[in-house]
């Protein structure tokens, strides 16, 4: 529309002149009309420029498809545009990425979690790659790994890779994370990765989680095979026929030594930008999906899984000495746990 506009001045200046001037006027205005014509051009440069600018800021409120034009996006620097090694972004190489960890411990129900964020069209969260041990044997390769994962050259089932919008994995406390915080935490503020804490409130649910989980690991309930999650509500039956006795003499400790791991993670890492989920609060509460959805800036979706609890009703069910634990655990701190039904 510029363009013609110009154009069209142009022309007009060109046919006014009056017939009778010479050579010497017509030159002249031509010359003035061109001046004229590259001021107003560049102006029009300039305000597209602009424009191009607002929109581009934009993006980081509300989510649109790929845009194709130049990005040099050294103008929001909170934003990443990772450039994979292994292959081309294509379409979607403009689309910002953010960087997120999951922070949590074994049977808080991160798995749960991260199928369900997995289920977004574009988020890959790559499971829990440090459960490997050479990757977090020094700092130096946690940072390669790290690396790798938010250049988008990490392969899982879960990656998206393309038009990943966020990129994580989930990191349990103890892979390497609370022994090398302090380079960690170095790392995710000068990357600007998010980090989304989950911890379950109900940690002697938890406790018979990880009981149940050890057994099966040796009695594969399953048909001779070890589940971790399960997908069907016969399954979920199967595994929690078991009923774990828990030793009540150190009960208070471990229960203890759990809430101290916790608060101790969050405390290294208080300076990333984060977010603290608790799985109940996820179980009772669908718009906490979309609190995380926003905390990672994402399009907003409903999020599905096909994982099935394991451990349902009230928790007397569950525990093969429950009048020990119910007796150790009367008047403590803890004894709302003993009455939490979900
Ligand atoms: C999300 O993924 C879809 C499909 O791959 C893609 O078209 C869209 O641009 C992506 N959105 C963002 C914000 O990356
Ligand atoms: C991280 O975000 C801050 C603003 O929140 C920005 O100033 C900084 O440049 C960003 N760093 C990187 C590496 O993206
Ligand atoms: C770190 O660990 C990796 C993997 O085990 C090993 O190859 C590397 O040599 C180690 N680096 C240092 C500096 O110890
Ligand atoms: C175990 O195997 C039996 C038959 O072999 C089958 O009917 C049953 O569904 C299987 N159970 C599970 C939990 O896979
Ligand atoms: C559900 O979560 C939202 C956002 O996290 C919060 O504002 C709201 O109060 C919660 N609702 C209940 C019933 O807890
Ligand atoms: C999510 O599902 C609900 C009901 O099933 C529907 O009303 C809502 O529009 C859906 N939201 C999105 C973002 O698809
Ligand atoms: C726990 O024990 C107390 C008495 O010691 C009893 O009143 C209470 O019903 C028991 N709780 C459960 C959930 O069994």
């Amino acid at each position: 529309m510029a363009e013609d506009m110009i154009f069209f001045n142009k022309d007009t200046l060109i046919i006014k002149p009056p017939k009778k001037s010479g050579v010497l006027l017509r030159t002249i205005v031509l010359v003035v009309s061109m001046v004229c014509g590259l001021y107003i051009c560049s102006i029009c440069i300039k305000q597209s420029n602009t424009y191009m600018e607002t929109k581009f800021l934009n993006i980081e409120v509300v989510e649109r498809p790929c845009y194709d034009y130049g990005c040099d996006k050294s103008r929001v620097p909170y934003l990443h545009y990772p450039k994979p090694e292994t292959f081309s972004r294509a379409e979607c190489a403009c689309n910002p990425v953010r960087f997120f960890a999951i922070i949590s411990m074994q049977r808080s129900g991160s798995g749960w979690f991260e199928t369900l964020l997995n289920s977004h069209v574009n988020v890959s969260s790559n499971g829990e790659i440090f459960s490997v041990k050479e990757r977090r044997d020094n700092v130096s390769s946690i940072m390669d790994t790290l690396d790798r994962v938010y250049n988008l050259d990490w392969y899982s089932s879960a990656s998206k890779n393309h038009c990943s919008a966020a990129v994580g994995f989930k990191w349990m406390l103890n892979q390497g994370l609370m022994e090398h915080h302090n380079e960690i935490v170095e790392y995710f503020n000068s990357r600007n990765v998010s980090v989304i804490f989950l911890f379950r409130r109900n940690l002697l649910r938890r406790m018979v989680s990880v009981l149940a989980n050890s057994y099966d690991r040796y009695a594969k309930l399953l048909n001779g095979t070890h589940k971790s999650h399960v997908h069907s509500p016969a399954e979920a039956e199967m595994l929690s026929k078991y009923k774990p006795t828990i030793n009540s003499a150190s009960l208070m400790k471990n229960l203890k030594e759990m809430e101290v791991t916790a608060a101790k993670s969050l405390e290294h890492f208080r300076s990333t930008r984060h977010i603290i989920l608790y799985y109940e609060d996820l179980m009772s509460n669908c718009t906490k999906l979309e609190e995380v959805q926003e905390f990672l800036k994402l399009p907003l979706m409903n999020l599905t899984s096909r994982q099935v609890k394991i451990h349902k009703g009230p928790m007397r069910e569950h525990i093969k000495n429950w009048e020990d634990v119910n007796k150790t655990l009367q008047g403590t701190t803890y004894e709302s746990f003993l009455h939490a039904d979900y």
